[in-house]
């Protein structure tokens, strides 16, 4: 399969470039809640920008299924893209309607920027339309598909549109990428990934894939407890998925026979309620009351996996190892989290981790900045670790 290209080995000077980026950020009461996404995107557009290109750059926003819905606008993001870019002029296109969006394409010069509304105010987006992906394709000379999050969809802006116009990975899509390579193509050895959250069900591709891969998997989270009672354990009122206890017996048999390493919680801190504070002590796995549930890893637990990770070069993380919302169910989260940050921090090893909470609780434990590289990625990231291959990624291979 060959390479993708990337902004070195296209010429985009004096070109007009449809970029596709991922600016779904969180939104409450029309105010952006966290804007990492757009900051992420700014250094990439600034050098198409600098570099000569006109940008038209397309997004979606949420899931409005193909109607046009005010509170999905991409408008409040034009103003907190223009700021994260040193505040450049952006025209925004409102809708998809007429010749709105060709005209104002048109009319850009090298070094502007044009940012079209929601793609998905358009149901051929979704859809993977032929005839919405030609029109997208004839907003530009050049298509750069910076969007690693979107990559597990079929849409026109993804797929469909990469077979019209020569296509290039963007810089965070490029960075993305060899962070992944880095992870679990090429990684150095002994590879741990930690393995958390809530339901085994959601992540058996993952776990089955990882096992093939690495040397040690951590478990941590509620699905930890589904392999406690697949050991035989009593875990309480803890969550657990009992209809999986055979899927968890199927996974520890698969890692013995892969030579892959499980960790399982040998201690955990329990309560009787899932609240803030809430009294709590550590026990072993197998001292949990009926009435009380664990909501995260214990001390012990916490100084195993530790081990581990000081052993290990690199490392893979997804999923929280307890309820890192609420004090003190966010110790277990917190111990390793900077124990994998310092340990990066050093040169120690290299750590990659995204999908689903993973940012957020990285970000609590405040040791985001210091991993390798965290993915903004949600469900594309979780598709990578079951070892799919990415739509959106083999769009820019062929
Ligand atoms: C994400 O937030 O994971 C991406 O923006 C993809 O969004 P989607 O799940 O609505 O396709």
């Amino acid at each position: 399969m060959s390479q993708y290209q990337t902004l070195d080995d296209i010429e985009f000077r004096g070109k007009r470039v449809l970029m596709r980026a991922d600016l779904n950020v969180p939104m409450k009461d029309g105010q952006i809640t966290d804007g990492s996404r757009i900051t992420e995107a700014a250094p990439g557009l600034a050098e198409l920008l600098d570099g000569g290109a006109s940008v038209v750059l397309t997004s979606h926003l949420g899931r409005p299924k193909g109607k046009a819905a005010a509170e999905y606008s991409l408008a409040p993001i034009a103003q907190e893209l223009a700021k994260a870019l040193g505040g450049v002029e952006i025209s925004f296109v409102e809708g998809w309607d007429g010749t709105g969006p060709e005209d104002a394409a048109a009319a850009l010069r090298p070094g502007e920027l044009l940012l079209l509304e929601n793609l998905r105010f358009e149901a051929g987006e979704e859809a993977n339309d032929p005839v919405f992906a030609a029109r997208l394709a004839g907003l530009a000379d050049i298509y750069v598909d910076d969007a690693f999050s979107c990559t597990h969809r079929t849409h026109a802006s993804i797929t469909g549109v990469a077979a019209h116009l020569p296509a290039a990975a963007g810089r965070l899509m490029q960075k993305e990428l060899e962070a992944l390579q880095t992870a679990l193509e090429n990684p150095v050895h002994p590879v741990a990934a930690i393995i958390g959250g809530n339901k085994i069900s959601t992540k058996l591709g993952v776990l089955e894939n990882l096992i093939a891969k690495v040397d040690h998997l951590l478990i941590g989270g509620a699905m930890a407890h589904t392999f406690l009672l697949a050991d035989g354990i009593d875990v309480g009122r803890s969550l657990a998925e009992p209809d999986m206890i055979a899927t968890a017996r199927r996974v520890t048999a698969a890692a013995v026979e892969a030579g892959c390493k499980i960790t399982l919680p040998t201690d955990v801190r329990i309560a009787a309620e899932f609240a803030e504070n809430a009294p709590s002590k550590a026990v072993p796995v197998d001292a949990i009351p009926t009435g009380q549930m664990a909501l995260d890893i214990g001390p012990k637990t916490a100084r195993a996996m530790n081990l581990v990770i000081a052993a290990s070069r690199t490392v893979i993380w997804n999923g929280p190892m307890g309820a890192f919302e609420i004090t003190p169910f966010d110790t277990g989260t917190n111990t390793l989290a900077l124990a994998v940050a310092e340990r990066t921090q050093i040169g120690a090893l290299k750590s990659i981790a995204g999908g689903g909470d993973t940012m957020a609780a990285l970000v609590h434990a405040k040791a985001a900045k210091d991993f390798t590289y965290v993915s903004l990625a949600g469900g594309a990231f979780l598709e990578w670790l079951e070892g799919r291959a990415l739509p959106g990624i083999e769009a820019l291979r062929s």
